[in-house]
């Protein structure tokens, strides 16, 4: 099967490019740049793209690869860094613009034959870059140009290179997708074979690999991610894997007994139930901030896993239900993705881990692993509730966490839901909560006064949880949503709206 190598000089759409390669149908892996090139030729690919990155080819420090990627008789693509990197290489030249070009512009078509073969003229395309190709290197021609940039696509067809100024791979560049599509089967003479199908084996594969015989346990949230985790896990190494679903007091109404029953009828797995919900209650007493809130829940889920670990005896590995946007994220080290949120999976972990990590899904946006859930036999309700966050209602209860205050969202959370599903919106949403905040305000109820709890609802569209907006729901939906609250909700007398989009909000408050 064809196998494109994606180099990564550090830029933030790296996984973006593997994920339109895979909706392409074709396979995909990133490496490091400096993979040694011994070890790329190893790996055999039919093509290579190199990513765009925050650095100028030109500086000190810049990340080059060997000259050589370009004579390993494969075709390669540059994109932004990556165009740049291939002119420095090979004789053309890079200099700072006098006009940096951020945002989106329209693409002037020079030469339909190659990389833009039905390519629009006047299409939009998506740049980000600070450096520009004053003069392309020999062999190439310039096949497309935007007002800043007069080499904004380049060819050379007989050492079959290519380079791109802007981002194919995002979708503000309109017609990206063809331009990848060109590059994968016109010119590299790929075939689009790949699917989620392949995905699985291979998966399987590497897990039964990794793990051989020893066990593996999974902790199930009860979203959809740590379920295809446990899925994927299971069908590697089969009674090998023990599942364990914590109740850690966070979950929505009757949440942890409904998973039960689904886990252990629907699904066949081996899911120990665990019923913590004091202990985390206990060690969240006093606590405000969320970001201790986070990693407080990470490690006792963590030391949980292990206690269970211990008795199980023989395992060696965690698999975790990590995707590609809790990476991100959460990232701590990366240039342009500074941690925002400690996902209880990625950056909520404790330093000290007893098991080896296993992450199947790690490359895979949301939308992917609802495909995946498919095909692994999952059934459509479970594939379309909404995502619900690790550290659960914690970071939905602003301040602090008591049985009290659960109760009251909870209780809320339960009728939005209703009302929401009623009025058939629930498939139009990536999520419907509810936000208990610590503000109470003066309200009149039956004659007398009441001091009581204010509570926020949200309700967002979104496509991937990285971008989001405030769903426009109308004032009928509003009003028998804020009545109901109020009136069978103990504890509340004023229900607002939250119409805040991410960025500059996020999604959860906390
Ligand atoms: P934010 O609030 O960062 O959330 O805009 C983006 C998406 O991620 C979910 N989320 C989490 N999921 N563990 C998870 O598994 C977490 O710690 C976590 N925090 C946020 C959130 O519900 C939204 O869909």
């Amino acid at each position: 099967m064809n196998k494109v190598a994606v180099l990564d000089f550090g830029s933030q759409y790296t996984q973006l490019i593997a994920r339109k390669l895979r909706e392409l149908g074709v396979f995909s892996e990133i490496f490091p740049f400096n993979i040694p090139l011994s070890k790329l030729k190893k790996e055999s690919p039919s093509a290579l793209i190199l990513s765009g990155g925050p650095q100028s080819v030109y500086e000190k420090g810049a990340y080059l690869p060997s000259k050589e990627i370009f004579k390993l008789g494969v075709p390669v693509l540059g994109i932004c860094y990556g165009i740049q990197l291939m002119a420095h290489l090979l004789g053309g030249k890079v200099l700072p613009s006098q006009k940096r070009e951020y945002g989106s512009a329209s693409l002037r078509v020079i030469n339909r034959k190659g990389l833009l073969s039905g390519v629009k003229d006047r299409g939009q395309v998506w740049m980000s870059h600070g450096d520009r190709l004053e003069r392309i290197p020999s062999g190439f021609i310039i096949s497309g140009k935007t007002a800043n940039t007069k080499a904004a696509v380049i060819e050379s067809r007989q050492d079959r290179l290519y380079g791109v100024q802007f981002h194919p791979e995002v979708i503000h560049t309109k017609e990206g997708k063809k331009i990848l599509a060109n590059y994968l089967f016109r010119l590299a003479g790929l075939k689009g074979e790949w699917n989620m199908g392949s995905f699985v084996e291979e998966k399987v594969r590497e897990i039964r690999r990794l793990v051989g015989d020893k066990k593996i346990i999974c902790g199930l949230s009860g979203g959809i991610d740590s379920l295809v985790t446990s899925l994927l896990v299971h069908r590697a190494v089969k009674d090998n894997l023990v599942c364990i679903l914590v109740d850690n007091g966070l979950l929505r109404k009757n949440q942890y007994q409904e998973l039960m029953k689904k886990f252990r009828r629907q699904l066949d797995l081996n899911v120990i139930g665990i019923d913590a919900s004091d202990l985390f209650l206990k060690k969240l007493k006093g606590v405000i901030s969320p970001e201790r809130k986070r990693k407080i829940i990470g490690e006792l889920f963590i030391r949980i896993f292990e206690e269970q670990a211990e008795k199980i005896g023989g395992v060696d590995f965690l698999a975790q239900g990590t995707i590609y946007p809790d990476v991100i994220e959460s990232s701590p080290v990366k240039g342009p993705s500074l941690t925002i949120k400690s996902h209880h999976n990625v950056g909520g972990l404790p330093k000290r881990l007893k098991f080896k990590l296993i992450e199947p899904l790690k490359e895979l946006f949301k939308d992917e692993v609802r495909v995946l859930a498919a095909k692994l036999g999952v059934d459509e309700d479970f594939i379309t509730q909404h995502p619900f966050p690790g550290p659960g209602l914690a970071v939905r209860i602003v301040g602090e966490v008591t049985n009290e205050r659960l109760k009251i969202v909870r209780g809320a959370d339960e009728i939005l839901l209703q009302e929401v599903k009623k009025e058939g919106l629930h498939k139009k949403l990536w999520q419907v909560f509810a936000v208990l905040l610590p503000v109470k305000s003066v309200g009149v109820m039956g004659d007398r006064r009441t001091y009581q709890a204010v509570v926020v609802i949200r309700l967002v569209q979104s496509e991937d949880g990285m971008t989001a907006t405030w769903y426009q729901v109308s004032p009928e939906v509003l009003a028998r949503i804020s009545n109901r609250i109020v009136n069978e909700v103990n504890g509340v007398n004023r229900v607002v709206y939250d119409i805040t989009t991410k960025p500059p909000g996020t999604i959860e408050w906390e």
